[in-house]
């Protein structure tokens, strides 16, 4: 019994042990991705401004998506704070729209796919306005300034 007991305690402290040391920091790779995603666009933004081959933008673009996929996923509850975060309450409260406006990127991002692989310019000029209003637009209501 009592070793029963101590095999049980021990498990509960190595289980402790995982959660709070192991796994990544979620504030912190959610803030990272949405670095890395703000580099994405702003070089798909300097090919597009050059007249550079639009065709070269598809894979950013997919990547762009991708992100955007996953966005509610890096907000779970338990991350309102830490990390220096941003995040505003309104992420958990108005999940709903929080989970839309990730849409709204994600359905942007796929339009500048398609622009790009089509080699279409002037389509890779509206879809990367789209872009840019999706980011803004979940900016104004989610993110602290
Ligand atoms: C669905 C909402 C949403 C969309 C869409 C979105 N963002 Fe954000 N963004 C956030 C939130 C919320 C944070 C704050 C994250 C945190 O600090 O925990 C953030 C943080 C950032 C940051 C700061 C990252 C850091 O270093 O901490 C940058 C840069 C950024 N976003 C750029 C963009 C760009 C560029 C786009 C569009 C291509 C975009 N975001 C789209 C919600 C969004």
């Amino acid at each position: 019994m009592r070793k029963f007991v101590l095999a049980a305690a021990m498990v509960v402290a190595a289980s402790g042990v995982a959660s709070a040391q192991s796994g990544p920091n979620l504030i912190e790779t959610r803030q990272v991705g949405f670095a890395l995603l703000a580099g994405d666009f702003a070089g798909i933004r300097a090919v597009a401004a050059a007249k550079g081959d639009v065709k070269t933008l598809e894979g950013p673009a997919k990547a762009m998506g991708r992100y955007a996929a996953i966005i509610p996923s890096l907000f779970p509850q338990g991350t309102a704070a830490g990390n220096n975060t941003k995040a505003l309450p309104e992420v958990w409260s108005k999940s709903d729209d929080f989970k839309k406006a990730s849409a709204a990127l994600g359905e942007a991002s796929a339009l500048l796919v398609k622009a790009s692989a089509a080699g279409d310019a002037a389509g890779v000029d509206a879809a990367i306005k789209a872009v840019g209003d999706a980011c803004g637009a979940c900016h104004r209501a989610f993110r602290a300034r």
